[in-house]
């Protein structure tokens, strides 16, 4: 059997502390592993623009004994001229893993259902589960157990990095707060399955519209862009529209008096936080960064390891 991981609630809550278990050990020690040593390959797809999620995975599958191939859709046949059906069975028979950044999560769907080796999202319109891996072992390094905790993401409550929040979030037993403007909240049906997970594990969903009810007594605060990829055309109405939505220190001071702040970055600093929160000494913006390699060079190991047997 293959798994996959084209969205957060893919693992349990059980197979999401394994992983985060061994990206703490394979932090301590980088090449304690080799699973894609030969070189086997591991194919890494953009459709969208990436700095963090192509340098993680390219060092990530280099320290695991593999070989990284980075291609851009712009220069294959995908997207337009070819499926991701028919792309996955000629990859297949070739690479040990598929991870995609993508637009619509349906490709993600199509390209998993169609081939035989773990597919990863590395990003999608709808989710970003790779970086909640790195977000949820930044917060577990900080402040230890993650159930029980109260997360608050102020902004564009209908983002990938939000969905992905409400799914990861409660999977791993927190309380979830989203704080957005009309308009922007999450898709019902992920807050519906956010909330059947948190049934699981004790967590749970809460809808705002006002950041400080949001964010009050909140253990960790996060944000993100405003215009995420494939928005730039609604640039100014966003910029508008979410201008109540900055995470600012006045803001911030509504949460737990040592919050953590959490962005995945790319950051415009000055909209959707702050200088001085986003540098400050609540963020931890540097080690979430860096854990998006170990985060998902233990995602890998975990698939490649459940696919073969
Ligand atoms: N956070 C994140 O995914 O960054 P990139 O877009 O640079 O990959
Ligand atoms: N929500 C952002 C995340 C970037 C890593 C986007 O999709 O552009």
């Amino acid at each position: 059997m293959t798994r996959h991981f084209l969205r957060d609630d893919d693992l349990s809550q059980a197979e999401q502390t394994e992983i985060l278990n061994l990206a703490i050990e394979l932090k301590k020690d980088r090449f304690a592993v080799r699973p894609l040593a030969g070189p086997q390959t591991v194919a890494v797809i953009f459709d969208k623009s990436s700095t963090r999620t192509r340098v993680s995975f390219a060092v990530g599958i280099a320290d695991l004994g593999g070989s990284p191939l980075i291609i851009s859709t712009a220069n294959s046949q995908l997207g337009g001229k070819e499926t991701a059906a028919d792309t996955a069975r000629v990859l297949e028979r070739q690479v040990a893993a598929i991870v995609w950044r993508t637009f619509a999560q349906s490709g993600l769907e199509e390209m998993a259902a169609g081939t035989t080796v773990p597919v990863i999202n590395g990003l999608s319109d709808e989710f970003h589960p790779c970086q909640l891996l790195a977000d949820l072992l930044t917060i577990r390094e900080h402040r230890g157990e993650l159930a029980g905790r109260t997360v608050t993401f102020v902004g564009d409550g209908a983002c990938n990095m939000a969905q992905s929040y409400l799914l990861a979030g409660t999977v791993a037993g927190m309380h979830v707060r989203i704080a957005s403007p009309a308009g922007y909240a999450p898709d019902p049906q992920v807050v519906d399955d956010a909330r059947a997970a948190a049934l699981l594990t004790g967590g749970s969903v809460t809808l705002f519209t006002d950041p400080i009810a949001a964010v009050s007594e909140a253990d960790v605060v996060v944000t993100d862009t405003w215009v995420s990829m494939g928005k730039e055309e609604e640039k100014a109405l966003r910029l508008d529209e979410l201008r109540d939505y900055r995470v600012d220190a006045a803001l911030l001071a509504h949460a737990q008096p040592d919050a953590l702040f959490l962005h995945c970055l790319p950051a415009d600093r000055g909209y959707e936080v702050t200088a001085e929160v986003i540098d400050g000494p609540q963020s931890v913006i540097w080690d979430e960064a860096e854990n998006r390699l170990h985060a998902q060079k233990a995602l890998l190991v975990w698939l490649l390891a459940r696919t073969s047997a």
